[in-house]
């Protein structure tokens, strides 16, 4: 039988997805790209008034700034971070143009992002498999992101073990298990992060 275009597409992703594994598995830290139930119910998770800034930082294949976008969120008020070069060309033909796909290293978001987004996002969705990363590595990215966002912006990050992925009071952050997706290889926790005030 025929596979449709849809299909296709979908083993064409999944194929470069576990070509790039291949070539770094710590970066790329899954088997697969995220489920659709996983990129559901991490766009329930943000608030949408007032049309804010996002970044999505380690997007892969795209598979979550898909279900951004189907959630509301405007491609030009996106911006997907992704190290791996063949991944972020990927991103660049998959996506809408207005979307801003940047290649680079999330560890330099300041440096990545228009300056007149700095300071302005509202939420970091992180698909990097942080669990991956030595301590000096997790603080670079926690500085990165949280030096881009207002005072009260917040991380999302999952991760599939039980345990939360950051050592928050380490990393100067408060912590919250936001949910679980069990229709995800393999089942993924959400979790949030906030700045320690004060
Ligand atoms: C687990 S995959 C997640 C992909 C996608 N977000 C998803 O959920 O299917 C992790 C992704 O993070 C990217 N990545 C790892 N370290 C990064 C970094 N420092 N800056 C930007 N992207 C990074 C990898 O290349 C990979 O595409």
């Amino acid at each position: 039988m025929p596979l449709t275009a849809e299909k296709k597409s979908k083993r064409e992703e999944n194929l470069l997805f576990f070509k790039q594994l291949v070539k770094n598995p710590k970066a790329l830290g899954a088997l697969v790209p995220s489920s659709e139930a996983l990129g559901k119910f991490i766009s329930k998770q943000i608030n949408l008034t007032g049309d804010p800034y996002f970044v999505e930082i380690g997007a892969g294949t795209g598979s979550l700034t898909m279900a951004l976008l189907r959630a509301g969120v405007r491609p030009d008020r996106l911006f997907v971070v992704e190290i791996d070069p063949s991944l972020s060309d990927f991103l660049k033909k998959k996506l809408p143009s207005d979307i801003h796909v940047i290649t680079g290293d999330a560890c330099h978001l300041s440096c990545l992002l228009p300056e007149h987004v700095i300071g302005h996002v509202d939420t970091v969705i992180s698909g990097i498999p942080m669990m991956n990363l030595t301590i000096f590595e997790q603080m670079n990215l926690i500085q990165s992101s949280f030096q881009i966002m207002k005072p009260e912006g917040s991380l999302l990050q999952f991760t599939y073990g039980p345990l939360s992925p950051l050592p928050a009071k380490k990393l100067g952050l408060q912590k919250k298990r936001v949910g679980h997706v069990l229709l995800n290889f393999p089942p993924a926790t959400i979790w949030r992060y906030t700045k320690i005030k004060g």
